[in-house]
């Protein structure tokens, strides 16, 4: 059966669309957005973390008894040693907070690997926590991080020992909210694909996640909600708290007019507004609708859609997930964008070290997928090839 045809003109086009595996964790439908498992985000949006977390490496939904003995088993893998937690103090604070994130998960591996991906898998997912809250305190010059309380549950835990200024009580669910809607995205996006690849070649599961944190790091990837809450910031003091969409549509025109980038819209998969955005958007009508920085991503949606959509070369003018959640995040009291992606790593090593389980120990009747190892044409750099 042939599911591709590959012409020339598909290289050097970023693999878009080449179907090259199998992912048992989730899937993106261009038209409806993505599924954990064969359930659509909206239905698992209000679940509690553990809940999807066993969705994703079960592939069910757990029974009440299962979801406590996997709580259980999740709340003993959770502490990391002293000495990882002591190395990760050491480690610089200049440069962005993913550089130290992945650092901060090879470090643990040194510690935690046991070369067993499954046992690893879970290690690292129980660990998470308190290692990302170690690297944001740290990063951020906030003190020693509070000691480790896992049977508060998955994310309570993590926000009780992010020592933020003026945590607001709603910054838990939100966190939480956050975290459950990046934990995957498909088998395809970058760093998923990385971390995945890496692992082809036999490397352990922390070197694995490590490298896609790096791969997640980018501004096209991972580190584009940290530049769209700009954007927002930038928006916001360009028309001010009382702006109308006809003067937010303006300022869009003349942003592309000046050949600036306008952020937070499009995606390689979807063609429809992302439906992780969309549940963000419901969450800050709710919570923060009178909040100027969320009034401003609001008209933001709507004008920036209408612009874009003029334009028949956009293949996708509505928001992605990253047009909102800077501004929700700050919202709920966590205005600091340069943790953003951090956050957004803390949730998708969930989903890559799943699916490089999948990889390593299931596919292929068991014996896991060959070294990822494509074809390059030889081409010389003054032909006139393209
Ligand atoms: C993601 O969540 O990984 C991004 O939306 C990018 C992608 O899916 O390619």
């Amino acid at each position: 059966m042939s599911l591709f045809e590959i012409t020339k003109e598909h290289l050097e086009t970023g693999l878009r669309g080449f179907p090259v595996g199998y992912c048992v964790t989730s899937s993106v439908d261009p038209q409806k957005g993505l599924f954990y498992t064969d359930r659509p985000l909206a239905e698992i949006a209000s679940w509690e973390p553990e809940r999807v977390i066993y969705l994703l490496y079960h592939g069910s939904d757990p029974s009440q008894e299962e979801l406590g003995a996997f709580k259980r088993d999740l709340q003993k893998r959770a502490l990391c040693s002293e000495k990882t937690l002591d190395a990760v103090t050491k480690l610089p604070r200049e440069g962005h907070p993913m550089a130290l994130f992945s650092a901060a998960i090879l470090i643990l591996g040194m510690e935690a690997l046991t070369d067993d991906y499954r046992e690893d898998c879970l290690n690292l997912i129980a660990k998470l926590p308190q290692l990302t809250a170690a690297v944001i305190n740290h990063h951020a010059g906030w003190g020693k991080t509070p000691d480790s309380r896992p049977e508060l549950g998955y994310m309570e835990n993590f926000a009780q020992m992010v020592r933020a200024p003026n945590k607001s009580p709603t910054l838990t669910g939100i966190f939480s909210l956050f975290n459950i809607l990046h934990y995957d995205h498909g088998g395809g996006n970058l760093s998923t694909f990385v971390g995945k690849a890496v692992a082809s070649g036999l490397e352990d599961l922390y070197g694995s996640i490590s490298a896609a944190m790096n791969a997640l790091a980018g501004p096209r990837h991972g580190r584009a909600n940290q530049e769209c809450l700009a954007f927002v910031q930038e928006m916001l003091s360009e028309v001010g708290a009382g702006a109308t969409e006809s003067q937010v549509e303006e300022a869009i025109r003349g942003k592309l007019s000046r050949k600036e980038l306008v952020y937070g819209f499009g995606h390689a998969v979807l063609r429809v507004e992302d439906p992780r955005a969309t549940v963000f958007y419901e969450e800050s009508q709710k919570q923060f609708s009178n909040d100027p920085l969320v009034r401003i991503a609001f008209l933001i949606r709507k004008a920036g859609t209408k612009v874009l959509k003029e334009n028949p070369k956009v293949a996708c003018p509505y928001p992605n997930v990253d047009a909102i959640s800077g501004s929700l995040l700050t919202a709920a009291g966590f205005p600091f964008p340069e943790y953003y992606t951090v956050l957004f790593g803390l949730s998708r090593a969930v989903g890559i070290a799943i699916q490089i389980v999948y990889e390593r120990c299931e596919a292929r009747g068991g014996k896991g997928t060959p070294i990822v190892r494509p074809k390059y044409l030889f081409k010389h750099r003054h032909s006139d090839d393209t």
